[in-house]
């Protein structure tokens, strides 16, 4: 398990618009961090900064005391889950999974035909989907793919998993099924996860902490019971709290009339 990835004064505009605004955190090994707030804050440019799919335009990224700042995605140990599952539509559950294995170049050959598949298998069972090995992604579920996602991304052995609002595709019920296999997932492997999200609820549900985030800058960083405590500044009292408040009291509302 790593100790820690540290963002320090991160910026990056695209031509003139600025979109990360000197950004600093540090995320701590094992920990389940949801980074939270509204579209087109730059929640997933800063993924991508993460990852290694955009470099910054200043500002650093260390993994432990390592330099990641320039470090090809393939050689970060990060793996990344998407809005979109992002399989390929023409092979089965299985073969997505040991496909992952047999090309990733971080794990240099370390598996052969045998092997991978015993591992997609192992994998694709953790994840639930033991009866559906050899099902296209067009044969499943959202939330089935999504699973098939993960198995993919868990498989890798990364130090670090990303996801990108995972669930913003998925009906309610599914949604929260997938929060509590998502969790213990982390517990069981024992990952670091950066998850990035919209949806207030999701992230107080689940996160041990929560970066706010808005136009590029984070204004709070704590745990979900220290943010409703004692939120930062307006902007996190509006976009968090009233939001919970407004949903809680619907809540209340439709159960009194049921
Ligand atoms: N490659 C790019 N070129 C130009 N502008 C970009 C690029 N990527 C992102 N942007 C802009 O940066 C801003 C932040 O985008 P980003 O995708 O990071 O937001 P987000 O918080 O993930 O939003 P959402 O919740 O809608 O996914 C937006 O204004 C977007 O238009
Ligand atoms: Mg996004």
């Amino acid at each position: 398990m790593i100790n820690k990835l540290a963002i320090e004064n991160v910026s990056k505009s695209f031509g003139n618009v600025a979109v990360l605004h000197d950004v600093s955190f540090v995320v701590r090994g094992g920990e389940f961090l949801s980074v939270l707030g509204p579209s087109g804050c730059g929640k997933t440019t800063l993924l991508r900064i993460l990852i290694g799919l955009e470099t910054p335009d200043s500002g650093k990224i260390f993994k432990d005391d390592a330099d990641i700042t320039t470090l090809p995605a393939s050689m970060r140990k990060m793996g990344m889950v998407f809005q979109n599952y992002a399989l390929f539509e023409n092979m089965t559950a299985l073969r997505n999974v040991e496909y992952a294995l047999l090309k990733s170049s971080a794990l240099k050959n370390s598996y052969n035909r045998a092997t991978a598949r015993e591992k997609a298998e192992e994998m694709l069972e953790i994840v639930g989907l033991e009866k559906f090995f050899d099902s296209k992604p067009s044969q499943l579920s959202g939330g089935q793919q999504q699973r098939v996602a993960i198995a993919r991304t868990l498989a890798l052995n990364p130090d670090i998993i990303l996801f990108d609002e995972p669930m913003s595709a998925l009906d309610v019920d599914m949604r929260l099924s997938l929060r509590a296999e998502i969790k213990e997932l982390a517990k069981k492997f024992r990952t670091t996860m950066i998850y990035i999200t919209h949806d207030q609820e999701e992230a107080f549900a689940m996160s041990d902490r929560i970066a706010i985030m808005n136009a590029g800058k984070i204004h709070q960083i704590d745990t979900p019971h220290n943010i409703i405590e004692s939120p930062a500044d307006e902007f996190v009292e509006n976009f968090v709290i009233k939001n919970i408040n407004i949903k809680i009291n619907s809540l209340i509302h439709f159960q009194r009339k049921s």
